[in-house]
């Protein structure tokens, strides 16, 4: 059967793709990367395309209404090809560049986490580059090429015991590119605590060595191109992940990995592509190529260093959620696929347990959670909520599944945070008149978590919705933003004239469940863990936050509403994108490799769901702040 020919728009770009393909698959193809909160299981409804022309095979149709059903509109994981086809793909069912965080500054040395962290661990790469000038052989100094260079290698890094290997592959273009250069090279090598190997011999230049940072999320993924010999940020670049074709979240991606080989191969190709894209933006911009790039350090969560790798996740979902491993072996580059020399060495931040990844562990170290005596809490929010808890003496951590409520999912106008998203309420308690901070100002599409937080907190204080999230229709019948729609209460946030959209964005009382489930989880935990070492919240001297999320956090409303324990602002710092600064301390020193590895193993892992504190606690906590209001008394004022 030939291949159909199936035209998109509003682009009018056309592929042929065989009968049986989904839809899907056909955008992927066609370089449209479409929603699929469900990994294709025709549940959530995010694949919307409308059928133009064609008559395409439909397997489901979802949730989708008759009205949406005779306009066209079709689940893109559910419809299949047996046809030529047109199809427009709508905004709202496209994977947008949102706003990535890609660190708080643009360019500089280490100084994101202390102008001392650097010093304090010491600068020595994992790679070096060394400029040698070698005396030609003749015939009374006649030693072999390698061992003329590995002797003054030996001399000039000054490598005493350490041995210097050379792979076959070097080896075989050693004696022109030697001569070639006449006998004035350059030599990249990777440095590690086993050991130096060459991975560059190329005619004698003083450029740097480069290395890469990567912190590979569930959602975004970006890249720090590293001068390795200042410490220099000299370029980044990040972009969405596209393995969200597979799904949104993790449990969506080991679902679709573990269905068959092949799916497994898919979305490990699939982050590399994401992350050579990235490389080759930055290489192209710093007019270098891969042979520039000497090694690279990675930090994600379990799930995402085992794709990246293309090791089968499969085990991490299933009771008892083991990972297939915790320390990472480094890899070359050539292994996996990335563009960079192919001997280069890829390291991984090691993993603590299924739930509790490198980008925790890289967040652990910058933060020096293990360093002195005072307790430090570290919070990365996100779908998972990964906390720990600790000091140089001990290190407890925990993972709560909060659900994407923070990250817009599950939430009627809920969105990530990029242009369009609402990140800040105020409402007027008399006339419940609201007023609106839109990332980028623009237009409010809808609204994202850290205004999610914020609306919830007016609400309350606004007596808007009870404690209970209840929404009180009768305390304000005079505001036509408060009512009760057809099968929800919802709180009129933007007007649809104001929003430029045909709908008024609203929260729904739905919407505020949603929320105080999400935040009763990571309350929950944090109580969890204070009890397991019997630690008071008070004992506790600063609360670190990473994540996008935490970055535009407003600490009052987080205590209101029993997100974060109501403690001195003073004690909360906030630090970004851990995952990423981590990768970069650790590709610049090998004594923060060194403790990286000691810390994934020094952490103790506690799995929440054995025992019933953690349900009591989560219960317990499903209240505005919580049933027991002495653990926020700054809230107690407000009721
Ligand atoms: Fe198609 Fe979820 S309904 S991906």
């Amino acid at each position: 059967m030939p291949p159909y020919q199936i035209k998109f728009k509003p682009e009018n770009c056309i592929i042929e793709a065989d009968a049986g393909t989904s839809l899907l698959k056909a955008a992927a193809q066609a370089e449209i990367h479409i929603k699929s909160g469900c990994g294709g299981k025709g549940t959530c409804g995010a694949c919307k395309v409308v059928v133009k022309s064609g008559d395409p095979l439909v397997l489901g149709t979802g949730n989708l209404t008759a009205e949406q059903i005779s306009a066209g509109v079709r689940l893109a994981c559910q419809t299949r090809i047996r046809g030529d086809l047109t199809l427009e793909v709508p905004p709202e069912s496209r994977l947008q560049d949102h706003q990535v965080l890609m660190g708080d500054v643009q360019k500089g040395i280490l100084p994101e986490s202390g102008p001392d962290l650097l010093e304090r661990f010491g600068h020595h790469s994992l790679a070096a580059k060394q400029r040698i000038s070698l005396p030609a052989p003749t015939l009374t100094t006649n030693t072999s090429d390698w061992d003329r260079l590995n002797l003054e290698l030996r001399w000039v890094l000054k490598a005493g015991e350490k041995p210097i290997h050379i792979p076959l592959a070097i080896l075989k273009n050693l004696p022109e590119a030697l001569r070639q250069a006449n006998w004035d090279v350059s030599v990249t090598l990777t440095d590690t605590d086993s050991g130096m190997t060459v991975t560059y011999v190329e005619p004698g230049n003083d450029r740097p060595p480069y290395g890469l940072a990567i912190d590979i999320g569930t959602t975004t993924v970006v890249v720090y191109l590293i001068n390795l010999r200042t410490g220099e940020i000299e370029d980044q670049q990040g972009s969405y992940n596209k393995q969200a074709k597979f799904g949104d979240d993790v449990i969506s991606r080991i679902v679709y990995a573990a269905e068959e080989t092949k799916h497994l191969e898919g979305i490990q190709h699939t982050v590399i592509e994401t992350i050579n894209a990235l490389i080759d933006t930055i290489l192209g911009r710093q007019s270098l190529t891969s042979c520039n790039i000497s090694c690279a350090m990675v930090a994600g969560n379990t799930t995402m260093t085992q794709l990246f790798l293309g090791v089968d996740p499969r085990y991490i979902r299933l009771e008892p959620y083991i990972p297939t491993m915790t320390g990472v072996p480094s890899v070359t580059a050539q292994e996996i696929g990335l563009h960079m020399l192919p001997e280069a060495l890829v390291h991984c931040y090691p993993a603590v347990a299924s739930y509790v990844g490198g980008d925790i562990v890289a967040g652990t170290l910058i933060t020096d959670l293990a360093k002195g005596e005072e307790i430090s809490l570290f919070i990365d929010i996100g779908t998972n909520g990964e906390i720990v808890l600790g000091n140089q003496d001990w290190l407890v951590t925990c993972a709560c599944s909060a659900g994407p409520s923070f990250e817009g999912g599950g939430i009627t106008f809920g969105m990530r945070a990029m242009p369009g998203a609402i990140e800040r309420v105020i409402i007027e308690p008399e006339t419940l008149d609201v007023s609106l901070k839109v990332i980028g100002n623009s237009l409010p599409v809808g609204i994202c978590g850290s205004g999610l937080v914020d609306c919830v907190a007016k609400l309350l204080g606004a007596g808007i919705i009870d404690r209970a999230g209840n929404f009180q229709l009768g305390h304000h019948s005079g505001s036509e933003r408060l009512r009760a729609a057809s099968d929800d209460k919802e709180f009129v946030l933007a007007w649809a004239e104001q929003a430029g959209g045909e709908k008024d964005v609203v929260i729904t009382e739905n919407d505020v469940k949603n929320i105080i489930r999400a935040k009763g989880s990571i309350y929950a935990g944090i109580r969890c863990l204070l009890k397991m070492v019997a630690v008071d919240m008070e004992m506790i001297s600063r609360i670190v936050i990473a994540g996008g999320f935490g970055n535009y956090l407003n600490v009052h409303d987080a205590v209101q509403i029993g997100l974060l324990p109501d403690l001195e602002p003073e004690r909360f710092e906030f630090i970004g994108n851990a995952a990423i600064k981590g990768a970069r301390l650790a590709l610049l020193s090998q004594n923060a490799w060194r403790e990286a590895a000691e810390l994934g193993r020094k952490m103790t892992y506690v799995e929440l769901s054995v025992g019933a504190t953690y349900m009591d606690e989560y219960v317990a906590a499903l209240f505005l702040p919580h049933t027991d209001l002495s653990l926020f008394p700054s809230c107690q004022n407000s009721d």
